[in-house]
């Protein structure tokens, strides 16, 4: 990685900045940051440090500290590359709190946003890694350099973050806590294999049960569907319902005339007996037509007579009558008179003779005679319609009686016809019936009208039922199939629990090996990391640095961390003049910083390229790049010279940027930013200048 371009806006001193200008970009390698006290250089690097990390980075000084004085809000614009590939940072914040962070990748042709972003994911590194690792802070070197054995063992442990062991036991904890939770989770929702072993038998039992229920049923539906097919059907049964039910009310019927003809019967003297053969009554009924025939004939010549002796007895009276009115016309029309005689005359009125009065009394007296004997006439024949009365009302009363008796025995043979008849109907529905029956003779075998009824009443009975038992079955068969499905779940629940318990089972195999690893990382981070790898490698790194740097007169640093906290590491470094080994307290002031800048470098390598643990893959760390603050300020011209050589050689970083403010000897050639300040306004300023121009005339103020 390496920063190509930066432009600050408000940053500090530094209203407007851009570097390099005109489109340029920096070069890899070492770039000197120089100018006077306060001119703004720590600020250049305090930008870039800001720009990628934001103000935590600078504990104690908040956001709004580095917006210039009298400005709302400031803007840093880093632009960088990584493997090939350019980005650009971009930070805005303002005095009340609120900051944008973007970080864009060039895409073709133009720079597209990275929407969601985590700059320590991006640079896989953490804010306070970077810190120890990029950059070196002003002063901190020669606080290097100075360190007592305890301070610098608690520095060491403090930027290797060897108190990771804390933050990895932390993790560990929770790992361990979560695998935990998640085991317990498990274990709730653990159903016991055997209770579900159990539960199965049970449904397989139950279903043993129903199997047996279900064949019963079958040979049940089997026997009934037999009995109703043996049955005679609905229509024979109506049929022969209808037929009973006929028979039935023609024997009432025929009771009912029987009856009525015996009620009747009873009253006559005639017996049921006279009727059988019919023509017995027949003969009596003719019998007593001819009797009425003969008793007619009589009363009829009776009347006859009568009729004539009636008459006889009216011209009798007639003549009665006759007799009386001649008298009376006489008597009327005869007027006597005396004639000459002396006697009584009348003229004849018919006759024109004259009658005499005893003519005239013997005419009367002949005609009272004849009266007379006419009186006694009608008397005697008065007599003898008297008698014929009597005789003829005494034919008419016989012929009255014989009469009725002729209707009663009709009547009565009537009644005794139409019971025959009744009895005969009856009979025939009798006969039509055991037709039947005997037509359908293995239908009806046991049947007699009082059956007939509980017949149908037996066969819905047997329906009913056959329904109930279809319906059973059914219902058995769900249950049936229903403990199946419960059967392949309780089977599919085994499986799970299986499956569950070796899950259970990996937990606290983790749970298992998180303690073990709680206990390597432990043993890990003191024995074998601090006290083998690290420290001898800090050493070896150290060395490669501090040689160049004391022109070969020290080497072999050796570093011991076996001490306890209070004696903290020891330092000894071998002297290649006499060949001791010496403590490093008796070094020169200068030595002392070589060899602080010699571990701070050491410490900056190892850091970007140190690997957790042995397996860790080994990757090339993003931020390669080392921002050093004014390490060489405490070092006389030769070892400045040596040192600036050293890294304007070095391939371990892509780029330093070094502040200094102190002047560099006249044959170091490097690319340099040049910052100066205009004293009026406080404005910083800077430029960038390559390496092949010359630096003296660009120093002097
Ligand atoms: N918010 C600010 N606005 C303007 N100037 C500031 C602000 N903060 C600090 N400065 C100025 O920046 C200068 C410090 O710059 P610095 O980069 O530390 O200098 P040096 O070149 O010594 O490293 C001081 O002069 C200080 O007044
Ligand atoms: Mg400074």
């Amino acid at each position: 990685m390496h920063i190509t371009n930066l432009i600050f806006k408000n940053f500090m001193g530094y209203k407007q900045l851009t570097l390099p200008k005109k489109m340029k970009q920096f070069p890899k390698g070492l770039i000197l940051i120089s100018g006077k006290n306060s001119y703004g250089k720590s600020t250049i690097l305090e930008g870039v440090l800001f720009a990628f990390f934001g103000s935590k980075i600078f504990r104690g000084r908040n956001a709004a500290s580095f917006i210039t004085y009298g400005e709302e809000k400031a803007e840093l614009t880093i632009y960088l590359t990584i493997d090939n590939i350019k980005y650009n940072i971009y930070r805005k914040w303002g005095r009340t709190g609120a900051t944008t962070t973007k970080l864009f990748e060039w895409v073709k042709t133009s720079y597209r946003e990275i929407k969601s972003f985590n700059i320590e994911n991006f640079f896989e590194i953490s804010t306070e890694q970077a810190l120890n690792t990029v950059f070196v802070r002003q002063g901190e070197v020669e606080e290097l350099a100075n360190k007592k054995g305890a301070e610098l063992r608690e520095m060491i442990i403090d930027l290797f973050r060897l108190n990771i062991i804390d933050d990895a036991l932390a993790f560990l904890d929770r790992e361990s806590k979560n695998a935990k939770f998640n085991k317990e989770k498990l274990e709730r929702k653990r159903v016991p294999l055997d209770r579900i072993e159990k539960d199965i038998t049970d449904v397989e039992l139950e279903n043993v049960e129903l199997e047996k229920k279900l064949t019963e049923n079958i040979r049940l539906q089997k026997e009934h569907e037999q009995q109703i097919s043996d049955f005679p059907s609905d229509d024979l049964i109506s049929k022969l319902g209808g037929l009973y039910d006929q028979q039935k009310i023609l024997e009432e019927n025929s009771l009912a005339y029987k009856n009525d003809f015996q009620r009747k019967i009873k009253n006559t003297k005639l017996n049921i007996k006279d009727f059988e053969p019919l023509s017995k009554i027949n003969e009596k009924i003719s019998l007593l037509i001819n009797e009425e025939n003969d008793i007619k004939t009589l009363k009829e010549t009776l009347d006859k007579r009568r009729e004539a002796t009636y008459k006889g007895l009216g011209k009798t009276k007639g003549r009665i009558d006759d007799s009386k009115k001649k008298i009376k016309k006489m008597e009327e029309s005869l007027l006597f008179t005396t004639n000459e005689n002396n006697a009584e005359v009348a003229q004849c009125p018919t006759c024109q003779n004259e009658l005499t009065k005893e003519h005239y009394n013997e005419m009367v007296d002949n005609f009272n005679k004849e009266i007379e004997v006419s009186q006694e006439k009608v008397k005697s024949i008065s007599k003898i319609i008297e008698n014929l009365d009597l005789d003829i009302n005494g034919k008419q009363n016989k012929l009255d009686y014989v009469k009725k008796q002729i209707t009663v025995i009709q009547g009565l043979r009537n009644d005794y016809q139409n019971y025959q008849k009744k009895a005969l109907d009856f009979n025939k529905a009798k006969e039509e019936t055991n037709l039947f029956l005997a037509e359908h003779k293995t239908k009806f075998a046991n049947t007699n009208p009082a059956n007939i009824k509980t017949l149908s009443i037996e066969k819905k009975k047997l329906s009913t039922e056959l329904t109930a038992i279809i319906k059973e079955s059914k219902e058995n068969r769900r249950k049936i199939e229903g403990n199946l499905n419960k059967i392949v779940e309780l089977r599919s629940e085994v499986n799970q629990m299986k499956k569950l318990e070796k899950e259970i089972g990996e937990f606290e195999i983790d749970i298992d090996h998180i303690s073990k690893s709680k206990e390597l990382v432990r043993r890990f981070v003191t024995e074998y990391m601090v006290v083998k790898r690290l420290v001898k490698n800090i050493a070896l790194t150290t060395n490669r640095y501090i040689k160049d740097f004391t022109s070969g007169q020290y080497s072999d640093l050796t570093i011991d961390l076996s001490g306890t906290k209070k004696t903290g590491l020891s330092l000894k470094i071998r002297d290649n003049f006499n060949g001791v080994l010496e403590s490093i307290e008796v070094l020169s002031g200068g030595d002392k910083t070589a060899l602080g800048i010699a571990l701070r470098l050491a410490i900056s390598e190892l850091m970007s390229k140190i690997r957790p643990t042995k397996d860790s893959p080994k990757k090339n760390p993003k931020i390669d790049i080392l921002l050093l603050d004014e390490p060489l300020a405490a070092l006389d011209e030769t070892r400045r010279e040596r040192i600036l050589k050293h890294l304007i050689k070095s391939k371990t970083f892509s780029q330093i940027f070094l502040i200094t403010h102190t002047s560099i000897p006249t044959d170091i050639n490097t690319h340099k930013i040049i910052v100066s300040k205009d004293h009026t306004t406080g404005i910083s300023t800077a430029v960038f200048k390559r390496e092949n121009i010359a630096i003296d005339s660009l120093l002097t103020p």
